[in-house]
């Protein structure tokens, strides 16, 4: 099998490198001359765990190759994936000129049946806007090549992408046609032997089903918050709360862990984007728009108990932040909870130093020199008067309290993660405060 990625972003380059992992021959198509020339020497423009090497064998091993022609990709190609961007636009609605371009694109090259998949995160309808674009294309030419569209969201976290295409929980593939159908089970077959499913359903239900999944995932978090937040005012613990309802198999132990509020590219912008659809059509996802909101206050929760603990004199203090990214091990700092946190300090007139093991040349792009950017945890907590656990690297669980205590100027730490042992941090003579929980 012969297949063409384009778009050689998140979703793209962990989609095409799985494939050519299993032994199909996969070229990556990227307008960005730069980044194909990077990517062809084995240098990512993204971080996550073991895709470098992974990137580096199958380059090696002569089935996948990176290229900014369209053209020869997708002449004799069986799949097609479209893996662009779509940012969300003013609105929150989704941007879909990347898609729609490539649409086109495939249609002015085109040279034999092809199933030509939608990857990216679409709103409902755009399977169909994709054909109407390539056939418009073909028409030009005066050609009538056959030709299929699919939806084939994807479910990858980041930080765990790889893991999660080789071994997926599910594959959904929206489809019209049986030939179609055939392909795609073809094409995932060495992905199901161990009883994944693949379930196969209407184009339409399957670009739902991506935004109804991140949806639900925000929802259980956003929840879990409002319930953290309820608990320390009443005195309850969020920690056993948690424990209590997450062993009814009907809640499930995932995604109830309240924090500082869901990030990255994908959450955010896929609530805002079905709550923008929904209102588009007449209809009001109430719900939605109250994890939405839920979230947004959540971010300054822990400035909020940083504020309340030295009592409004934030002014002149130094700030200790370990985490950056939105989450750990990615180096991805879209919409993670700490801009805010660290805007929030500034503006207080704290002084923030921060270490995160990955996501610091990520962060200098963004903040520049309005924080102090430490060269690993402890460089981070000389003279602090507060530290701030904002991302749950592993490598933060377990540090060795006695020096983080010889030196930091105040032995306070805020943990927005709920990492540590409350009963634990107070018996070595921290002040300590957590998500969900009085202290
Ligand atoms: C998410 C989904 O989990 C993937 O299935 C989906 O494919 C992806 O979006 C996407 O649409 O591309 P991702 O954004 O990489 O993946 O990260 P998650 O691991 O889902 O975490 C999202 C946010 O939720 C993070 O900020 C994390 O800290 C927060 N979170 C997660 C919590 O606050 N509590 C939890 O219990 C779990």
């Amino acid at each position: 099998m012969k297949i063409a990625v384009v778009g050689t972003g998140y979703v793209g380059l962990v989609t095409g490198t799985c494939f050519a992992e299993v032994g199909i021959d996969v070229t990556c198509i990227d307008i960005d001359q730069r980044k194909i020339d990077n990517l062809c020497q084995g240098v990512l423009p993204i971080y996550e765990p073991g895709l470098e090497e992974m990137v580096t064998r199958n380059v090696d091993k002569g089935r996948l190759h990176f290229s900014t022609e369209l053209a020869g990709a997708v002449q004799d190609c069986d799949v097609a994936f479209i893996a662009v961007g779509t940012p969300p636009g003013e609105d929150g609605s989704a941007d879909l000129q990347y898609v729609l371009a490539v649409a086109r694109g495939i249609g002015e090259h085109l040279s034999s049946y092809s199933v030509i998949v939608t990857k990216s995160t679409v709103p409902v309808g755009t399977a169909a806007k994709v054909r109407a674009e390539i056939e418009k294309a073909l028409a030009k030419r005066g050609e009538s090549i056959e030709f299929d569209v699919a939806s084939n969201p994807e479910f990858l976290k980041e930080g765990a992408a790889i893991d999660d295409f080789l071994k997926p929980d599910r594959i959904v593939v929206g489809v019209s046609s049986e030939r179609a159908e055939e392909v795609m089970t073809k094409l995932y077959k060495p992905f199901l032997l161990n009883g994944h499913p693949i379930i196969f359903m209407d184009i339409p239900s399957a670009e739902m089903t991506k935004y109804a999944a991140n949806a639900m995932l925000a929802t259980k978090i956003s929840f879990m918050n409002d319930v953290a937040n309820l608990c320390e005012i009443m005195g309850a613990d969020v920690n056993m709360v948690r424990r209590g309802i997450g062993s009814d198999a009907r809640i499930g132990t995932k995604f109830i862990y309240p924090g500082i509020g869901y990030g990255g590219s994908c959450f955010p912008k896929d609530v805002k984007a079905l709550i923008r659809t929904a209102h588009e059509n007449g209809y009001d996802m109430q719900v939605l728009r109250a994890v939405e909101s839920v979230n947004d206050d959540q971010k300054s929760v822990l400035f909020n108990k940083v504020s309340k603990h030295f009592s409004g004199k934030l002014k002149g203090l130094k700030i200790a932040l370990w985490g950056l990214s939105f989450k750990p091990k990615t180096d991805d700092m879209r919409e993670a909870p700490s801009l805010v946190i660290i805007e929030k300090l500034l503006v207080a007139g704290c002084t923030v130093s921060a270490y995160d093991p990955v996501a610091m040349k990520e962060a200098e792009h963004l903040l520049g020199s309005s924080i102090a950017y430490a060269k690993d945890e402890f460089d981070a907590l000389i003279d602090a008067d507060a530290l701030l656990v904002v991302t749950e690297w592993p490598e933060f669980r377990v540090p060795n309290f006695a020096v983080v205590s010889r030196l930091m100027k105040q032995k306070v730490i805020f943990d927005g993660r709920n990492i540590y042992d409350a009963r634990e941090l107070k018996e070595l003579g921290f002040a300590y405060h957590c998500i969900g929980i009085q202290t």
